[in-house]
């Protein structure tokens, strides 16, 4: 029996968290979608390919040799052969990856990649801001996650500290409220609840709270799956 999760939200809500919780629990694969448009902003920026240039964006997504490592408890990020998972979450790239998400071509070459990364015999948890309303419309689960600006850009905050990043709280929060307000208001899939979603406020909720919530229901809607 597969199941398929699509976990959306605004960022440091507890996606990536939550998402590896319930695919671990569940057994099933779990794809970082955020990973993949960080990847192309990483590399766009290396290979200086300009922002605002939509072709030339949309060329490069299409050849874009991704791999997802299994590390412990989380997974490395491969680009070419190159290990990107610190580099993608610099503050450099978190403050223009929204520029390159904003591109219809680019995310129809994404997308591509994406449903690739969905086919596992076993399902899928994918976390992103449209996986329930355009990368698995059919998702058995979908769960939109929020939480207060200020909670999630504490938690954003405390995060990239202990990777060591050197950050302040405020320069955190305002970078979270300028990228939110870019994927919502984008033309190409915006960040959206989608219609049969569950929504689920995290901000009173510690991320293991969450996470059994979410798992919870999966088993439930697997369960019911079975008996149809
Ligand atoms: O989940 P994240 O914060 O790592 O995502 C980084 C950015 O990538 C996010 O601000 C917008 C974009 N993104 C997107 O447009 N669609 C997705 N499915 C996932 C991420």
């Amino acid at each position: 029996m597969t199941i398929k999760v699509a976990i959306d939200g605004p960022a440091g809500a507890g996606k990536s968290t939550i998402a590896k919780h319930v695919a671990r629990q569940m057994g099933i694969p779990y794809v970082d979608t955020g990973a993949i448009y960080r990847s192309l902003t990483w590399q766009s920026v290396n290979a200086n390919i300009p922002l605002d240039d939509e072709n030339a964006l949309a060329q490069l997504a299409e050849g874009l040799d991704i791999l997802f490592i299994p590390d412990g408890e989380s997974q490395r990020v491969i680009v070419r052969g190159i290990d990107i998972t610190q580099a993608i979450r610099e503050p450099e790239i978190s403050g223009k990856v929204s520029l390159v998400a904003k591109y219809p071509q680019v995310r129809r070459k994404l997308l591509a990649i994406q449903s690739m990364l969905s086919q596992s015999a076993l399902g899928v948890v994918m976390d992103g801001r449209d996986i329930g309303t355009s990368i698995l419309p059919d998702a058995d689960v979908k769960i939109f996650l929020t939480a207060k600006l200020e909670v999630r850009a504490r938690r954003r905050f405390e995060e990239m500290k202990r990777q060591g990043f050197d950050v302040e709280l405020e320069k955190v929060l305002l970078e979270l409220e300028a990228r939110d307000q870019a994927d919502k208001q984008r033309k190409a899939s915006p960040l959206r609840m989608a219609e049969d979603a569950v929504a689920l406020d995290t901000s009173l909720l510690t991320i293991e709270e969450a996470s059994a919530m979410v798992a919870a229901l999966c088993e439930v809607r697997l369960k019911n799956k079975g008996v149809q």
